[in-house]
């Protein structure tokens, strides 16, 4: 149930009605965030300057057309041309009834489209850090909520498992498997050799160049080569899926489809864009040219798909791996969700895709790029060594913190529940106080925020979902039980409703431009309207059974939707807490 929907349809209908060409109906804009009236219609003036009428006479016109519909208790002007609309009460009675007997919440169903979404995707070799949060948990929330929309979604792990770490890890063990499983190193180990070797391959040419040809080995399909590298894979992998199911994200091993996988592809996709004249051999390379993207020196930038000793870089694999998606895969839409220091990457190789012909024109391509995780001084947020957080630690850490906050709040719960609420509690701060933030932007992370019980915080809006649990619970009924039809009669009624009938805009939103960030805003306003209905009026104990039972529904609307809004962001909602 889209109201903003509903209302610009009769706004449309009204300004058709009054003969204005059907090219500007896209000015007129509706905003819920008025200050006056539940509504706010904007974009009038504008047309007006254009049909050279006065903007308030046209408003004028346009409220004359609209008073023909039912949904508005009340309309006026303001200077110099903006109708504020109040809605009526009984138009928002009758919406929250659609909504409440139906189990999708009445959410249209979109025509299903083919939509890839390519997140989290760690390299191999090491352990995930804390950099790897928002690309899993921001992509999760995608995906999920396009599924929700009725989209088929395929979830993409594209992993790092190709690349010169390979090299230099293989050339270690001097390309001996038995060498290498006598050693048989735990990913920790794995990940300290890729250091240190990495260290040699900047200061021995001769190690360099091993490294090099092991790659190229590798790329060949050598046995010890490719024994040592599926055992790192492997490794990294198994590491990789329990913290995905401990961070309650929907990526399971079935969605890993990494970079390794396009290497068969590439010779032919070479020669063919070297036949259609888009790659250029250049000093034993081969290189694209762009007249697109200029270098430092102002000439056309450079990609480089293919080294002078026939290895092939993070581009060409996703040059093959984007044509891959769009011919074999047949996608609509495809999404990255890296940091944004990988926009000029992703940039060119959309521009490439686009002079190859490896993009059609129905499937748009998007980078939805987010900022960086800051420490209080503003730098990237490291370990006092300067090392990298591991996200397994940074789990831990708040599972911790929560389990001591639920001892203080709750003396009385056995251990068992107390490790039970601090997981579900830990792992949802963590998660909500990153998606919380603007996606493009930096933040500074912060343990005290973090899992606060006040503010726009996960655990303020679980809790609000365990008092209405715990309302409805003493009430004794079931939904369909409670009769009579829902009646706002106070102010914060009203608004509570009108914020209930928002989610699907903000779901919308969220599918359009994949900013998880106004749906924690949604919910925590949403919260924090109800809460301030409940602590000035009674709910099981209105003195009228009419009263009561349209405030039980209210809540259950309520409670409802904040559990929707919370399971689309990966968070789970408890019954006590
Ligand atoms: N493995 C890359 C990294 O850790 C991210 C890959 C993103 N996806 C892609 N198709 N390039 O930065």
């Amino acid at each position: 149930m889209n109201i903003k929907q509903r209302i610009s349809e009769k706004i449309q209908k009204s300004i058709l009605n009054l003969g204005i060409p059907t090219k500007y109906l896209n000015k007129i804009y509706l905003t819920s965030h008025a200050k006056i009236g539940h509504y706010q219609i904007n974009g009038i003036v504008n047309i007006s300057q254009k049909l050279k009428i006065n903007a308030l006479k046209l408003s004028e016109k346009i409220i004359k057309e609209l008073k023909k519909e039912n949904f508005y208790n009340k309309m006026n002007i303001s200077s110099p041309g903006f109708i504020n609309i109040f809605l009526k009460q009984e138009w928002l009675s009758n919406k929250l009834e659609e909504l409440i007997t139906c189990s999708r919440l009445k959410i249209s169903k979109q025509e299903p489209k083919k939509i890839i979404i390519d997140y989290s995707s760690p390299n191999m070799a090491k352990e995930m850090h804390v950099g790897h949060l928002r690309s899993t948990i921001i992509g999760d929330v995608m995906a999920r909520t396009m599924e929700f929309l009725n989209h088929n979604v395929m979830r993409v792990n594209h992993i790092g498992d190709w690349g010169s770490q390979f090299g230099m890890i293989i050339a270690y063990f001097k390309k001996d498997y038995k060498n290498y499983k006598s050693i048989n190193p735990s990913l920790k180990k794995i990940e300290t050799i890729y250091q240190k070797s990495k260290k040699m391959y900047e200061n021995y040419q001769l190690f360099k160049d091993l490294s090099k040809k092991c790659l190229v080995d590798l790329q060949n399909n050598d046995k010890n080569c490719i024994s040592i590298w599926k055992d790192i894979i492997h490794k990294t992998i198994k590491n990789n899926e329990q913290i995905y199911q401990t961070l309650n994200v929907t990526l399971k091993n079935k969605h890993i489809l990494g970079e390794s996988f396009y290497i068969r592809f590439i010779p032919n996709m070479i020669e063919e864009l070297k036949s259609k004249n888009i790659a250029t051999q250049h000093q034993g390379k081969i290189i694209i040219y762009l007249n697109e993207i200029k270098n430092k020196k102002g000439k056309p930038m450079g990609v480089t798909i293919q080294k002078k000793d026939t290895r092939f870089l993070y581009s060409t694999i996703d040059l093959a791996c984007l044509k891959y998606r769009v011919k074999e895969l047949k996608a609509d839409r495809i999404i990255y969700y890296t940091d944004t220091r990988q926009k000029q990457h992703l940039q060119q190789i959309k521009i490439i895709s686009e002079k190859a012909g490896y993009i059609s024109k129905k499937c748009t391509l998007e980078h939805h790029a987010f900022g960086m995780i800051l420490s209080k001084d503003k730098r990237p947020f490291k370990t006092r060594d300067g090392k990298l957080i591991k996200l397994k630690k940074l789990i831990e850490k708040s599972i911790n913190k929560a389990k001591t906050i639920i001892k203080i709040k709750n003396p009385h719960f056995n251990n068992k529940k107390i490790l039970k609420l601090s997981k579900i509690i830990g792992i949802s701060a963590i998660k909500y106080s990153d998606l919380s933030r603007k996606r493009e932007t930096n933040y500074i992370f912060d343990w005290k925020n973090m899992l606060s019980f006040d503010g726009n915080t996960a655990p303020y809006i679980q809790y609000t979902y365990t008092r209405i649990y715990s309302i409805i619970k003493k009430s004794k009924l079931k939904t369909e039980q409670i009769k009579g039809k829902i009646v706002l009669n106070k102010e914060i009624e009203i608004k509570l409703s009108i914020k209930l009938l928002q989610f699907e805009e903000i779901i919308l939103e969220i599918s359009k431009k994949g900013n998880p960030h106004i749906l924690c805003t949604y919910l925590f306003k949403l919260a924090s309207i109800f809460c301030k209905f409940y602590e000035k009026y009674p709910i099981i104990f209105a003195k009228k059974i009419s009263i009561r039972n349209s405030r039980l529904k209210l809540s259950i609307l309520t409670s409802r939707i904040i559990k929707k809004g919370l399971n689309i962001l990966g968070i789970q909602t408890l019954k006590y807490m």
